[in-house]
């Protein structure tokens, strides 16, 4: 402890400063707090939300793709009188029961650590006054209202980190088309729109993560994302506690940034090399709030549970969608399944939060049961309804203080060694209900 203080001392005064090119930038420790944090909520809210149909990419399929999707064409002529456009949602979204602090209870409740709000997604809607979206944010327009600040201020209250969603590239800005146009020689966009309001947001919000999307048209070059980070890592004011993704140009997923995102709903095979997180939404075939989105296409709690444990046992964070109203609600079914992760983890978080990756990640004759340690003790968490009352773990190597109990309940549980060298079979109680289907046995004194 005394050398691990002496080491942060010294480090603290000698504040490496980084330059901006990829290898000064990805030399940058990870802030620690969001390893030990492991589970967030991700929340895209904007004008699509007042859309409801299909999914945040609507505008897109409707007017951005050639041919369009022929179902937002279908939507649109049943729904709406001719020639209403886009920005005609944007009134729409008035966010009118939007409670911060009943959201904020809510993810709390949910166990998350931290929270990441879209302040802007492609359509390039922002979700607080930004001056260099004029009439197009919603200060100005929908719900006359700072919902990114609103927001950060109950989220914060409740001690949980606050992080933003922001997409670099906006389908239909002017400037943006021209410099697309233009092979991405020039950088009015970026010089005019993006990277002023980036300043002025992170300024303004001091987001503790930003989230950054939509990059991959473009090199990193024509996004000045080096030149961002650099300032980002040494002079802005969250400079010690940010963290970011890897989306910041084309090529740059799983390669270079913060943590690794790669692609959506990310499920790597076996244990990565470098932090990573995997977000995924409870609504399956969308982001934002959908009007038509039916109970099957939800995630169930104990789905949501194993991809969890997956998740953390391969050395990943979660971040969990939902998809609010456009009049500011939670959907009361993303509300419970989020109470319910909350449910698990108040017994079992144990095995999850400031866990690391365990020398083995998942025991090697049955897929369903996953590992995660602290120190000497491991947590081995069962992600199937066992069918009987022993359960034999291959992988853990016992010795004469190895002592076993389930998270829940201290009685501890008689066991018994497999082989010699390692393994043990473990006598089960009747499992207690769990609202996720999961049980985990704490290991202590095993190696
Ligand atoms: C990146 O910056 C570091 C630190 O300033 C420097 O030593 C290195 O040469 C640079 N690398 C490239 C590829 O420019
Ligand atoms: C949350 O708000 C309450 C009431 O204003 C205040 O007393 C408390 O200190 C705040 N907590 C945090 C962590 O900011
Ligand atoms: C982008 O970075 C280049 C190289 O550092 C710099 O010359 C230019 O001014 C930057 N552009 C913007 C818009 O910040
Ligand atoms: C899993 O089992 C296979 C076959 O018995 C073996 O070859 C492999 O080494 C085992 N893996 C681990 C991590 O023990």
């Amino acid at each position: 402890m005394f050398l691990f203080l002496v080491a942060a001392a010294l480090v603290g005064q000698t504040a490496a400063r980084y330059t901006a090119n990829w290898t000064s930038l990805d030399s940058r420790p990870l802030p620690s707090w969001y390893d030990e944090a492991k589970v967030g909520i991700f929340v895209h809210w904007g004008v699509f939300s007042a859309v409801g149909f299909k999914s945040e990419w609507f505008w897109w399929h409707w007017q951005g793709q050639d041919p369009p999707d022929i179902s937002c064409e279908l939507y649109m002529a049943t729904n709406y009188r001719p020639g209403f456009s886009y920005a005609e949602f944007a009134p729409k979204f008035h966010a009118q029961f939007f409670n911060p602090e009943q959201w904020a209870d809510i993810f709390k409740a949910s166990g998350a650590k931290y929270v990441v709000l879209t302040a802007k997604h492609h359509e390039g809607f922002t979700t607080w006054g930004s001056p260099y979206s004029w009439n197009w944010n919603s200060v100005d327009n929908g719900p006359h209202r700072d919902l990114v600040g609103d927001l950060g201020e109950a989220v914060r209250n409740r001690s949980l980190h606050y992080g933003l969603y922001n997409s670099l590239y906006e389908w239909f800005h002017p400037l943006y088309l021209a410099d697309k146009k233009n092979q991405f020689k020039t950088q009015q966009f970026v010089a005019d729109k993006l990277l002023p309001e980036l300043y002025n947001m992170v300024v303004r919000y001091r987001p503790e993560l930003i989230w950054s999307d939509g990059d991959w048209e473009a090199p990193d070059t024509y996004w000045n994302s080096t030149e961002f980070l650099a300032w980002l890592y040494n002079d802005s004011p969250v400079k010690d506690t940010v963290v970011t993704n890897d989306r910041w140009g084309a090529g740059c997923a799983c390669k270079h940034g913060g943590y690794y995102n790669c692609e959506d709903k990310y499920t790597p095979g076996e244990l990565p090399k470098h932090k990573w997180e995997k977000c995924t939404s409870v609504d399956s075939l969308s982001w934002g709030y959908r009007w038509n989105m039916k109970l099957s296409e939800l995630m169930d709690l104990p789905s949501i549970i194993k991809d969890l444990v997956r998740t953390v046992a391969l050395g990943g964070n979660y971040l969990l969608n939902v998809g609010p109203t456009p009049d500011g609600m939670i959907p009361v079914v993303f509300e419970e399944r989020l109470r319910g992760v909350g449910a698990w983890l108040e017994i079992n978080g144990e095995a999850i939060y400031t866990s690391k990756p365990w020398r083995v990640q998942r025991e090697n004759t049955t897929a369903s049961i996953w590992y995660t340690s602290k120190g000497n003790t491991v947590y081995a968490i069962i992600t199937t309804k066992l069918s009987k009352y022993t359960v034999q773990l291959l992988e853990p190597k016992t010795s004469v203080i190895t002592k076993v109990t389930l998270l829940g309940d201290p009685k501890p549980l008689a066991w018994s060694p497999l082989s010699p060298s390692s393994g043990l079979s473990v006598l089960l109680p009747q499992l207690p209900y769990s609202p996720g289907e999961a049980w985990t046995l704490k290991l202590e004194g095993v190696q």
